[in-house]
């Protein structure tokens, strides 16, 4: 009977666009299996189309809303039953909405806490036992779990205290995991870059022009660095400014 090798792979949340789609394209020229998902089927499949075409062993597209529980153990559950275990975990999904503290609805809060916090929160703590897997499968490199953070969970801007209390949040969730897991291997670093060119940020471009944002290309650099770090370091945090910034670099 022959057995084969047990394939490396990841899952990366909102991996149709934007810093996701980056990523999930780095990992698929890496030789990565992937499981991607976003809420817009049809965009994330044109999506796992590209993965293939960049290399990827494998890949697949489960859709769905972070918002709704029971997507999130369904699309962990569809990982491990096509790739048993999982080497990398990408908490790329969140949604930024902004607005002067005064008067930001707590119902706008809630759903900001939802998406890009308790949405991560569950998608790790279910995702765990398979990092642990494969940690244990690779003692020398461990597993990683990656969470885009933001520069605003560390320096407050105005309009976006909500978003900057969720992203500060996972970066306390992120140095919980290398302070519970990382012995065994499972390390986590929250990744927090100011503004990103993306869809995301375009509603700021008359303030500040795409090119003077940070290029989704050099956050896929940093977070393939931490994918390759051995699992003898944790990297809790990277805080990504924009140089051309006057203020924190924000
Ligand atoms: N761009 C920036 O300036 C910036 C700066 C710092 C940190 N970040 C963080 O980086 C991450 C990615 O940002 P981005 O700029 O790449 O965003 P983006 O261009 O808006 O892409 C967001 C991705 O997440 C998916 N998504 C959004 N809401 C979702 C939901 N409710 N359920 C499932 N998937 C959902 C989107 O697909 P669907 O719409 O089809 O669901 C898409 O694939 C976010 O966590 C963001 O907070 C961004």
């Amino acid at each position: 009977m022959s057995t084969s090798a047990p394939v490396t792979s990841a899952l990366v949340t909102g991996a149709s666009r934007g810093i996701g789609l980056g990523i999930a394209t780095r990992l698929a020229r890496r030789g990565y299996a992937l499981t991607v998902a976003a809420r817009d089927p049809e965009r994330l499949e044109a999506a796992a189309g590209r993965l293939r075409a960049a290399g990827a062993p494998d890949v697949q597209a489960v859709a769905g809303d972070i918002a709704v529980e029971d997507y999130l153990g369904s699309l962990v559950q569809t990982h491990a039953a096509r790739f048993d275990k999982m080497d990398a975990l990408v908490l790329n999904a969140g949604v930024g909405s902004a607005g002067p503290l005064a008067d930001f609805h707590p119902r706008r809060f809630d759903k900001q806490v939802t998406l890009n916090l308790r949405a991560p929160y569950v998608l790790l703590q279910q995702a765990l036992p398979l990092l642990r897997k494969a940690a244990a499968a690779n003692p020398a490199g461990g597993a990683k779990v990656v969470a885009l953070s933001s520069i605003t969970g560390v320096y407050a801007e105005p309009d976006l205290a909500v978003y900057g209390a969720t992203k500060a949040a996972l970066m306390s969730l992120v140095r919980s995991v290398n302070r519970e897991e990382a012995g065994d291997g499972v390390c986590a670093t929250a990744v927090c870059p100011a503004y990103v060119d993306t869809d995301m940020a375009a509603y700021v471009h008359e303030r500040i022009p795409a090119e003077d944002m940070i290029a989704v290309a050099d956050i896929v650099e940093v977070v393939d660095a931490c994918l390759r770090l051995s699992a003898r370091v944790t990297v809790p945090e990277i805080v990504m400014a924009r140089s051309r910034s006057d203020g924190h670099g924000a």
